[in-house]
């Protein structure tokens, strides 16, 4: 007999996503998938960036809200600190918590966080002497990874992009203990493939969110070539499992103060 159809919901609450697993802190449920409705996890120890690609409110903000702070909820603040970039502030309220060390609306602000950063992340750079299980166990430096959340990187990207110098470190990220966490327009993303960030992210395999988009932009990360979708909904794509059609989960957005509830 054929398999009963499964359908995804329109909205999925981040309330119905599975809780911390303190075993596993660095995985983060993101939505479910079509197949089999079960959950949909970014490992950011296996896997230490991730990209989410849409059209105009397709749901990238969201997504990358969900991933904070189901960072927040599973890691303190000596095991992962966030800067986040958002020229348009939609994350602004995200996950201001301790683990938030920097936050950039403007180029300048940008600029200067990621070149500290950048700084601090080059001392973590192994030293040539290191025995293979040194480098297994990381026990060469110590401290919080570092997550860069970046919202509307094309934006970001204009004539000066503040995130260069960070595209050399991206292939030792498990290294170092970097995750950049991005999000982009899908206008025009099949010619910033070329862009030096996006390479790297494209060329390591990382794990990528396809959102609602035009096929016209052409096979993206892991082939998926995308097409109108709902708000929410997309291709998760990763090097193990292949892509899977998946809803993404809705993070309501705060109560304005005084509206009760
Ligand atoms: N996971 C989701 N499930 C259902 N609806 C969603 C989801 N994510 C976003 N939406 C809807 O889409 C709207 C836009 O979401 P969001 O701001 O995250 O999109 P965006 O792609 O960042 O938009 P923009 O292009 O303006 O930056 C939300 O207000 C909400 O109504
Ligand atoms: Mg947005």
């Amino acid at each position: 007999a054929a398999p009963p159809v499964r359908l995804l919901p329109a909205l999925l609450p981040a309330e119905t996503l599975p809780g911390p697993d303190s075993a596993r802190p660095k995985r983060i449920p993101i939505g479910i998938d079509e197949a089999t409705l079960s959950p949909v996890l970014l490992d950011f120890e296996a896997d230490p960036h991730f990209i989410v690609v849409g059209d105009t409110e397709s749901g990238k903000s969201n997504l990358l809200k969900l991933i904070a702070e189901g960072l927040v909820a599973r890691q303190t603040p000596r095991e992962a600190m966030m800067i986040v970039i958002d020229y348009r502030r939609a994350l602004l309220d995200t996950a201001a918590t301790d683990h938030r060390i920097g936050y950039a609306a403007s180029s300048t602000a940008a600029a200067e966080l990621i070149n500290n950063a950048r700084g601090a992340l080059l001392k973590r750079l192994p030293p040539a002497d290191l025995t293979p299980e040194q480098l297994r166990t990381r026990s060469w430096w110590q401290g919080s990874d570092l997550y860069i959340v970046v919202d509307d990187y094309d934006l970001v990207a204009g004539t000066t992009n503040p995130l260069l110098p960070l595209a050399d470190l991206l292939p030792q990220a498990r290294d170092i203990g970097l995750h950049l966490v991005m999000a982009r327009q899908m206008g025009g993303v099949s010619r910033a493939m070329f862009d030096p960030v996006i390479t790297k992210i494209k060329d390591l395999a990382s794990p990528a969110v396809i959102l609602s988009g035009n096929k016209d932009e052409g096979y993206l990360f892991g082939n998926v070539r995308p097409h109108p979708l709902p708000p929410g909904r997309g291709y998760f794509v990763d090097r193990r499992s292949g892509s899977r059609l998946t809803q993404t989960a809705f993070v309501q957005p705060a109560a304005p103060p005084g509206e009760g509830g």
